[in-house]
């Protein structure tokens, strides 16, 4: 425990020159269906906009000198067309146009000419408003993604107004050059409205977490391990993808192997996740000591004609109901070494090597060592998903005992492996794969909903394909 102790203080997290063990792509199909959600959001958040105060001064000639201000202006209706999106390689980001925004506003207005005041309210409508903007997506100091303004251009195409109340002359008189002076004005709102509703993003994904408590042993480290890739069809992020033990967090003796993802633009999204993932999580159950358990008669089902007693294990060790008449015995189970997975196109692999030790349990509750077997097992599995769940099944390719030491004297292992390997293939199996055709529900956050989801096994990874909806009231609430 110590050792662990001083390994995790010891241990600083450095993903310089790593391979990513998870890869997400989001293809055109996703874009396109985020930009429609990502536009009702911006809807929202327009609808409750309270725009700057204006104030500006017209000089016409050297009489005409009126000064005015517009305070309280507010957004009454807003006719956000969908605006269009793509992946814009060059600045490796976002670009998002919108064309022809309306928006009827309110305020109040006062202006003066020398000693005449007027005031009152008006109302103004924008026509035609376009804005291009140009996001940059990078990769912070802390491995989520960033969000950056590089470039922002806006345009107001048309304005009307109208003021009321108290001498409103006072503006009619210089309309012509009023729209100018406040379409200038409006013009130079726009951009700077633009960065604060990246920067309100931008600060939602500093809050984003890249290391998650997924149960008392195990955290997940999911942090950028490089910059995001934007292609001009797809935006590519590679994932760190590693389990960490809670109690000794240490990296394990391998190191995740380069892979690529096929892009695949008839669904939205794809997730390649490297056999690395995996075996960094058997790797940290390994190394906390977790892979080990006590198996003693009560587990063993009523069924099985073996029972773990001295007497019924008789026939395949002789000596053993001679030297400790009718005891119950207890198995300690342990890997000697963290099972390793394999992705294997269309299979995963498990191959794992551990230890048996067998007690007798005397009647007063003393555990009497009786021998220790070496286990090398090997297994395939198929995984897919079906449902909306994730399937699979499970089949033995080999399984091997061979005695290690004994306090009982020698014996062959032939029979107890055959029998133990049958025990396993008729009732663990069965058991396993009932609950894997069952299978596990995937993953879903309150936001998104996977449909038609694909899971195909590929050599070294396991390749996800889906559609997602977006739940858009969860977004908006
Ligand atoms: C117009 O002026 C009158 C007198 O100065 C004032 O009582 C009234 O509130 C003003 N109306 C508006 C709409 O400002
Ligand atoms: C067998 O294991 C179960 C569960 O771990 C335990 O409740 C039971 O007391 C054990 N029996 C013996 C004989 O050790
Ligand atoms: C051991 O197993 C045999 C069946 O194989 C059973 O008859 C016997 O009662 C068991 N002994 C103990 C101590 O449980
Ligand atoms: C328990 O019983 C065994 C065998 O009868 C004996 O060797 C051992 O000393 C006993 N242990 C205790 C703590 O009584
Ligand atoms: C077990 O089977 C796997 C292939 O299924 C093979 O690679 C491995 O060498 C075998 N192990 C033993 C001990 O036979
Ligand atoms: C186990 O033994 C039985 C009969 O003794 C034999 O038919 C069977 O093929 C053996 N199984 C294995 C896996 O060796």
């Amino acid at each position: 425990m110590l050792a662990c102790v001083l390994i995790a203080l010891a241990f600083i997290s450095c993903d310089c020159g790593k391979n990513p063990a998870i890869q997400v792509i989001l293809t055109n199909k996703g874009l396109q269906s985020g930009r429609h959600v990502a536009a009702g959001w911006i809807q929202e958040k327009l609808d409750h906009v309270t725009l700057p105060d204006i104030s500006g001064e017209i000089r016409v000639g050297f009489l005409l000198h009126i000064g005015y201000k517009l305070t309280g202006i507010t957004i009454i209706k807003s006719d956000f067309p969908e605006p269009s999106v793509e992946f814009y390689q060059g600045f490796s980001g976002l670009k998002t146009s919108i064309e022809g925004l309306n928006v009827a506003l309110t305020g109040s207005w006062e202006a003066h000419c020398g000693f005449v005041h007027g005031g009152g309210s008006f109302d103004m409508a924008l026509f035609g408003v376009d804005v291009v903007s140009i996001v940059q997506l990078g990769r912070d100091a802390g491995g989520r993604l960033s969000l950056t303004s590089v470039n922002c251009n806006a345009q107001l195409g048309d304005l009307n107004t109208h003021f009321y109340g108290n001498r409103s002359w006072l503006l009619c008189l210089v309309e012509g050059h009023f729209k100018k002076n406040l379409r200038g004005q409006i013009e130079n709102m726009i951009c700077p409205a633009v960065d604060e509703l990246i920067a309100n993003l931008e600060s939602h994904l500093k809050d984003m977490r890249v290391n998650f408590q997924v149960n008392q042993d195990l955290t997940l480290d999911l942090p950028l391990i490089g910059p995001p890739v934007v292609s001009a069809s797809s935006l590519q992020l590679g994932l760190k993808g590693q389990f960490y033990s809670v109690k000794c967090p240490k990296e394990p003796p391998f190191v995740a192997m380069p892979f690529a993802t096929p892009e695949q633009p008839a669904y939205m999204l794809s997730v390649g996740l490297s056999d690395f993932t995996v075996n960094s999580a058997s790797f940290s159950y390994f190394s906390a000591d977790l892979l080990q358990a006590f198996i003693n008669d009560s587990m063993i089902p009523p069924s099985s004609p073996v029972r773990l007693n001295t007497t019924s294990l008789g026939p395949f060790i002789p000596q053993l109901p001679k030297m400790f008449p009718d005891l119950l015995m207890t198995l300690q189970i342990y890997a000697t070494n963290f099972p390793v997975f394999s992705f294997r196109s269309g299979a995963v692999v498990l191959s794992s090597s551990g230890a048996v030790k067998a007690f007798a349990i005397q009647r007063n509750a003393t555990l009497t060592p009786l021998f220790k077997l070496h286990v090398d097992s090997g297994f395939t599995g198929k995984v897919w998903v079906a449902d909306g769940r994730l399937k699979g099944s499970v089949t033995m390719d080999n399984f091997t005992l061979s005695l290690e030491a004994t306090e009982i004297g020698p014996f062959k292992t032939d029979a107890l492996e055959n029998m133990t390997q049958t025990l396993i293939e008729r009732t663990i199996l069965p058991q396993l794969n009932e609950k894997l055709a069952t299978g596990f529900a995937l993953p879903h956050t309150k936001h998104a909903q996977l449909v038609n989801p694909v899971l195909t096994v590929e050599e070294g990874f396991v390749a996800f394909n889906s559609d997602a909806m977006l739940l858009e009231d969860t977004i908006f609430n």
